[in-house]
């Protein structure tokens, strides 16, 4: 078996790491740490990824110490660095400061770095404690200004150490490095691909269903339309029921993509339920982001419950299948150490329960989302559909922000560069910096040359200050310059607010397709915010992101007429006072602003 388990010490690492091994063709599955080594006996490489924990705490995630005498080649990224050297009788010291950023690496001969064009290499670094005694056996192989053992190996037993993470975009042949690990050092051969998957997907469906039925949440998104029709080419008419409920939180055009999939399997195969009732009823006045994740998670459940009932299905002829994707299940904190960011409402506790049941069918679920594209393509579903930008299941209810009480914008107390201005704006958005959920503020700038300098600016300004994850260009603002004199005012989730941001998103989606930029960017959150002159005035906020996966992002560039004209189109719907354009990068922000 090809295959390189990841071990993931929490956070996001261990999916980057996978990602980029399976761009060199070869099968990466992510695991949890703690799993005993027996599980590994057929893996051809481990790698054990980078986490937020600190190996000197008793209760950090550990390896099988038994992973050591398996053979198997094992490299240890930052946290698994620290690991390696702790479990094998090296020494690791508590960091005082956090080293974060780039770095530079000067290395030694070592398997890792086989044709690597120079010895000294920009790295990417983040962390706290340090390995200050490798291993006995052990030889250090890099070091950088702050840290002396950066790379370590011992070659016979194959065993590697980086302090470093090869697997972000900032460290110099970070895929080279991994290619070296996999080809070289593991003996893998490039076997893994998509789009030759389609048909053991199919297979997995017919083997796991048997003879019961599959009953599927379908939201005209690419992860569930893909998933239900390859649960329909592989059971058949008949056995497939998909089930669109119409929350009220989809955005103009969803119902296009179930439109397709009704021409292709038939009305009887897809029936539709406006539920939008249930849902605006029970998120009446809840505002935080959490909550409503959760109620919306449960009352698709509910709403899938009754329908169900209603269809007169019977249970146990039925499995449950969700679009759910590989990264879904590891961000809701699926996995033992990963701190939870977001929780996916495909893995809220209801349906938790089902998947001990063995009720819920799932067979996306070992994809990353560029992967589930290639498989959609090869079903044939068209290119609107399997391109769409990735849409969050609870829609545009975690678009739509809400306030409790009324709060004015103020005066940030950081000094802007010369002929800019700012306002923090009193919002809790939502980060994510060194691997943990954090609610901070934005702030909303004014005067600078170009979208790139506010960029660099966000990017120093939230590393400096903790206070602010989010930093906003003021695109428009009515009657006025910047956002002096404007409030947050209580509001909350209403059939109003999501109409008007439906139409926002609408617009903004058709003038993006209009100057061809649609496919060029990966997602593009609109959002809005109560922010106002009065009460009922809203802000909008432009989101626009690149991506590969959604770990990470970089806010997308948009050329400064496309702005205007986004700003001047939004500036025609009478309740917006202001538009604001996110220029901050995922980390620190993520990608929703909730
Ligand atoms: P964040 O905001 O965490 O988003 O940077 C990363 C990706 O996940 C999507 N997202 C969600 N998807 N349920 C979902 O199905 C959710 O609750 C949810 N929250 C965020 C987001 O749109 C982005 O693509």
């Amino acid at each position: 078996m090809n295959q390189i388990v990841v071990l993931n010490a929490g956070g996001q690492y261990c999916h980057l790491i996978a990602r980029r091994i399976r761009e060199l063709g070869v099968h990466a599955v992510v695991a949890d740490i703690n799993r005993p080594a027996a599980n590994f006996h057929g893996a051809r490489g481990i790698i054990i990824s980078g986490g937020p924990a600190s190996v000197t705490e008793p209760t950090s995630p550990a390896v099988d110490p038994r992973i050591y005498a398996l053979g198997v080649p094992i490299l240890g990224i930052c946290y698994g660095h620290q690991l390696i050297a702790k479990d094998l009788a090296g020494r690791v010291a508590r960091g005082v400061v956090k080293e974060y950023g780039h770095s530079s690496l000067h290395h030694d001969e070592s398997p890792l770095f086989r044709g690597l064009p120079s010895r000294d290499l920009t790295v990417w670094m983040s962390h706290g404690d340090t390995v200050v005694d490798v291993p006995p056996g052990f030889a250090i192989v890099g070091e950088t200004g702050d840290c002396k053992i950066a790379a370590m190996q011992h070659l016979e037993r194959a065993v590697f150490g980086l302090q470093f993470h090869p697997e972000v975009v900032h460290t110099e042949f970070g895929t080279e490095i991994y290619r070296n690990f996999v080809f070289g050092v593991c003996g893998c051969t490039s076997d893994w691909d998509p789009r030759a998957r389609v048909e053991q997907v199919m297979e997995a469906i017919r083997a796991r269903a048997a003879s019961r039925k599959v009953f599927f949440l379908i939201s005209g998104g690419v992860d569930s339309t893909v998933a239900f029709y390859c649960c329909y080419r592989a059971l058949g008419p008949g056995r497939v029921l998909g089930l669109y409920v119409d929350t009220g939180f989809m955005r103009e055009g969803d119902a296009e993509a179930i439109e397709h999939l009704i021409r292709e399997a038939g009305r009887e195969a897809i029936h539709v339920a406006d539920r939008s009732g249930d849902f605006f009823g029970r998120l009446a006045g809840v505002t935080d982001p959490e909550r409503k994740r959760a109620i919306i998670g449960d009352t698709f459940l509910t709403v899938q419950e009754e329908e169900f009932a209603r269809l007169g299905l019977r249970d146990e002829e039925w499995l449950l299948g969700q679009g759910t994707i590989y990264p879904d299940t590891i961000e809701s904190g699926g996995a033992r150490h990963s701190a939870k960011i977001k929780t996916h409402h495909n893995r809220v506790e209801r349906i938790q329960a089902l998947i001990e049941q063995g009720r819920v069918l799932e067979p996306l679920v070992d994809f990353y989302k560029d992967e589930v594209r290639v498989l959609g393509e090869q079903l044939g579903l068209p290119h609107e559909v399997v391109w769409r930008h990735p849409f969050p299941g609870p829609g545009l209810a975690v678009r739509c922000l809400g306030a409790e009480r009324e709060a004015p914008v103020e005066r940030p107390a950081i000094a802007l560069p010369d002929g800019g201005a700012g306002w923090v704006v009193p919002v809790r958005t939502v980060g994510v910096q060194g691997d943990e959920r954090s609610y901070s503020q934005l702030l909303a700038v004014e005067g600078f040359a170009d979208a790139g300098a506010a960029g660099a600016f966000a990017r120093r300004i939230t590393n400096a200050h903790r206070a602010i994850n989010r930093v906003a260009l003021v695109a428009y603002r009515r009657g006025g310059r910047g956002l002096a004199a404007l409030s947050i005012h209580p509001a909350t989730l209403t059939r109003e607010r999501i109409a008007l941001l439906r139409e926002a998103d609408d617009l903004v989606t058709r003038i993006v397709r209009k100057h061809g930029l649609y496919d060029a960017i990966w997602q593009f959150p609109v959002a809005m915010l109560p922010l106002g002159s009065a009460p009922g005035r809203e802000t909008i906020v432009l989101r626009p992101v690149n991506s590969r996966d959604g770990m990470t992002a970089d806010f997308a560039v948009l050329p400064p007429a496309v702005v205007d004209e986004l700003a001047t189109s939004l500036a025609a719907l009478p309740p917006v006072d202001a538009v604001l354009y996110d220029v901050t990068n995922k980390p620190p922000a993520t990608i929703e602003l909730e």
